[in-house]
């Protein structure tokens, strides 16, 4: 989402949100429904919007910023177009990951994460200039318990014995440090991993993941090449809404023979037994 117009849109915690670049350079987060009669404006997904978003309904028109700017056949009828802009979101950036919060908060994303930076310098994420994503999944599980599970790998060898343990060994992890707002553990690659290790000479960095969680939704990855993570979001029924994907330097864009690959299989096994 790097240049003017390109947006994302999703549903949070049940709501459409669309979250777009204008063409100030800004990233907003805006409500995805029309303001006339509700009808979804932008297709979920990725895309571009040029400068302005069209209602398929009735052609609405907003500008990028969610003002309204154009209400086709409308003759005499006035309409306050202020009070009929979209809703703005709070929304905030962390190594280029975008946070939205639904409602209003006295605490910044920075405020939140404060201290959580001092453990990842190790691993220099300011070379990550390259970003994937994949399709959301649905998983068959309450949403806290699928995020309580990927804040730890205490389980590993009980519940994932010949997946994840022989290349994440549970005797190897251990907690780093932690808060209401985040938490970070950590583990070690072994395996045909560790022979990565003799590429680069500060191999501390290269053999070790770090495990990031950010309540009440987010889990990460990072490893010396890619920080992967995923996010849980409520569904009803004791589902829920997983998307997922990564940062990378231009080394791990080909997810082979890579700490990344070990990162994301470490996710989506721990994802696999809530899978639907
Ligand atoms: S519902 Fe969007 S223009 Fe009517």
């Amino acid at each position: 989402m790097q240049q003017p117009g390109d947006y994302c849109a999703l549903r949070l915690a049940g709501g459409p949100i669309a979250v777009l670049r204008g063409q100030d350079g800004q990233l907003r987060a805006l409500s995805n429904v029309c303001r006339h009669r509700g009808t979804p404006l932008l297709d979920n997904g990725f895309g571009n919007i040029s400068n302005r978003i069209v209602c398929p309904y009735h052609a609405w028109t907003y500008n990028d910023q969610g003002v309204l700017i154009g209400l086709p056949h409308s003759g005499d009828i006035e309409v306050n177009r202020q009070s009929h802009c979209l809703p703005k979101f709070s929304l905030d950036t962390w190594h280029g990951l975008v946070f939205v919060c639904l409602h209003e908060s006295d605490v910044s994303l920075e405020q939140k994460l404060a201290g959580l930076d001092n453990y990842l310098t190790k691993f220099d994420l300011q070379r990550f200039t390259n970003g994937y994503h994949s399709e959301p999944q649905h998983w068959s599980s309450n949403w806290k318990l699928a995020a309580e599970n990927g804040m730890e790998s205490y389980h590993l060898f009980k519940v994932h014995p010949e997946s994840l343990e022989p290349y994440t060994p549970t005797k190897s992890a251990f907690y780093v440090a932690g808060c209401a707002s985040w938490r970070v553990t950590a583990g070690r690659f072994q395996g045909a991993l560790s022979n990565l290790t003799g590429l680069i000479s500060d191999s501390n960095a290269l053999n070790h993941y770090l495990l990031i969680s950010i309540p009440p939704g987010f889990i990460g990855v990072l490893t010396y090449q890619s920080l992967d993570w995923i996010t849980v979001l409520p569904e009803p029924s004791n589902r829920c809404l997983v998307h997922q994907g990564g940062i990378t330097d231009a080394s791990g864009l080909n997810y082979r023979d890579s700490t990344s690959q070990a990162a994301l299989a470490f996710l989506e096994e721990e994802g696999a037994s809530w899978w639907s």
